[in-house]
């Protein structure tokens, strides 16, 4: 009988875990070797070439704006000491909780991935001593940050942000100058997007308010979720960011912040949105924002993708893409003089992702810079002029694509008309010898040859943005 069970019972031998094999290495069903392929780890994300046109047009677009709202570049660390963050952003966030990478270097060191930047921008104000420099110091940075989330759609756990600082003004004119240029990164690039705007006071009005909202939500203790009843006594403020279903009413009918604001908090915030409505900034009151940092005074703000913008992005469907405000006692905080300050910064991932989601809708095409020429050639000795002038043409400022490893000239020509390109120069062997080179007009189809040493002017005649340009100069 025990002799039948043990028969019954099919034993499957476990292979052993190889010596330092990670959890995340796993063999590559498609195109493997045989030899073991690597994963990524969890929440972790290649950002491929297919994807670099949103990636550059986004980068350009941020040096664009930080130009032109004079605003310097600033690099610091990925690493930094961990009480950088846990002082600044607050023990009880989330950020500081449970999704930090602390970990200690090999000097015994608490060091963290930095899980944003603004902590850091303040550490290097006080540091290079930037409060004797004319005020305020107006910064902007790009670069990856770490949290460890729960990975899911737009939640990574390495992702990049852009951020622009402005420290050393008290005036609303900053905060809403700060916004206008969130507003315009998107707008800029298609994306309609909105501000939702609150004001969360000074701390203490905001301890008075605390009050009111932790009596009105231990009234409504047994109807919530498991998270707000630990929130109720370890972050009151954080009730208001609850997403789950049951703690909405709730969260509808709860005190606002707004109610608790004294005058001059007040007279802030009306003023930011004075500026705003002036310059003409779309935004919605939030009385219920808060953010997840707890830095921050008076202003805070977030953006996000317009929903029912033609259906293209389903309401509701899309996390901030930004967010930011005032921190006006962060700088004293960290060890230096009392100076106002306010920022924000925009996730790249979740831009990038508005996008694609959004020019796929409209059945746009995205294009970062335009190009202004494809050139075409067959055969040997047209390859050698073509790459020379295509060397000649990028030096005098022209975007030139091409193909060579496409020999026929339909297969060229179907690769200019892909990339929509205005115009393809093409070379032949005929061409080389005659010193002339073809230009088609990719829309009309009409060619006419021209001689190759007038090419550049010719081209540059054509393209109305060289004129354009010319008339700014
Ligand atoms: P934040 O709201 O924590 O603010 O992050 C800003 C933006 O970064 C978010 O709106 C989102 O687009 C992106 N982001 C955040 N976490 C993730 C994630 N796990 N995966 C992908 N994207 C993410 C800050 O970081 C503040 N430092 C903003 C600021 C600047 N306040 C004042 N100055």
């Amino acid at each position: 009988m025990l002799k039948k069970k043990i028969e019954k019972k099919k034993f499957v031998k476990r292979p052993k875990l190889e010596k330092n094999k990670s959890k995340t290495e796993t063999k590559n069903e498609s195109g493997s070797s045989g030899k073991k392929a690597y994963n990524l780890l969890r929440g972790m994300h290649d950002t491929l070439p297919k994807d670099e046109k949103y990636w550059k047009a986004l980068y350009h677009k941020a040096e664009d704006l930080a130009e032109h709202f004079q605003f310097g570049r600033i690099e610091t660390p990925l690493l930094e000491e961990a009480n950088l963050f846990i002082r600044s952003i607050g023990k009880g966030t989330d950020v500081v909780d449970k999704e930090m990478y602390v970990f200690e270097d090999r000097d015994s060191n608490r060091v963290t991935l930095r899980p944003e930047n603004t902590a850091a921008i303040v550490r290097a104000y006080i540091m290079h001593g930037m409060w004797n420099m004319v005020q305020p110091v107006k910064m902007w940075y790009w670069g990856s940050m770490f949290r460890y989330d729960r990975p899911q759609a737009g939640r990574f756990r390495q992702f990049n942000q852009v951020g622009f600082e402005t420290i050393g003004d008290p005036d609303p004119v900053q905060d809403a100058e700060l916004i206008l240029l969130a507003y315009n990164f998107f707008k800029d690039m298609g994306l309609p997007v909105e501000i939702h705007i609150n004001s969360i006071g000074m701390p203490e009005e905001r301890q008075k308010y605390k009050i009111a909202l932790v009596e009105y939500y231990r009234s409504k203790r047994s109807y919530l979720c498991d998270d707000c009843k630990q929130r109720l006594n370890k972050n009151p403020m954080r009730l208001l960011d609850c997403k789950q279903e049951r703690c909405q009413p709730i969260k509808e009918e709860a005190p606002q912040i707004i109610s608790w604001l004294e005058e001059e908090s007040k007279n802030h915030f009306t003023k930011v949105l004075e500026y705003l409505d002036e310059l003409g900034v779309p935004y919605s009151l939030k009385p219920n924002l808060v953010r997840g940092l707890d830095y921050y005074t008076r202003t805070v703000f977030e953006v996000f993708p317009v929903a029912n913008e033609n259906e293209a992005i389903e309401p509701g469907s899309q996390s901030a893409l930004g967010g930011g405000g005032r921190y006006d006692l962060l700088v004293e905080e960290m060890g230096g003089k009392s100076t106002p300050a306010a920022g924000f910064s925009l996730g790249i991932e979740r831009a990038v992702s508005a996008l694609k989601q959004y020019y796929d809708a409209k059945q746009m095409k995205f294009a970062s810079q335009p190009l202004d020429a494809f050139m075409a050639q067959l055969g040997d000795q047209a390859r050698r002029r073509a790459l020379k002038t295509i060397n000649d043409l990028r030096a005098s400022g022209l975007k030139i694509a091409y193909n060579f490893s496409k020999n026929s000239l339909k297969g060229q020509l179907e690769t200019a008309n892909s990339l929509q390109v205005p115009y393809a120069l093409i070379l032949g062997q005929k061409e080389v010898q005659d010193g002339t080179i073809i230009v088609r007009d990719m829309e009309s189809g009409v060619q006419e040859i021209v001689d190759q040493k007038k090419v550049e002017h010719l081209l540059k005649k054509k393209l109305t943005r060289f004129d354009e340009d010319k008339k700014k100069m």
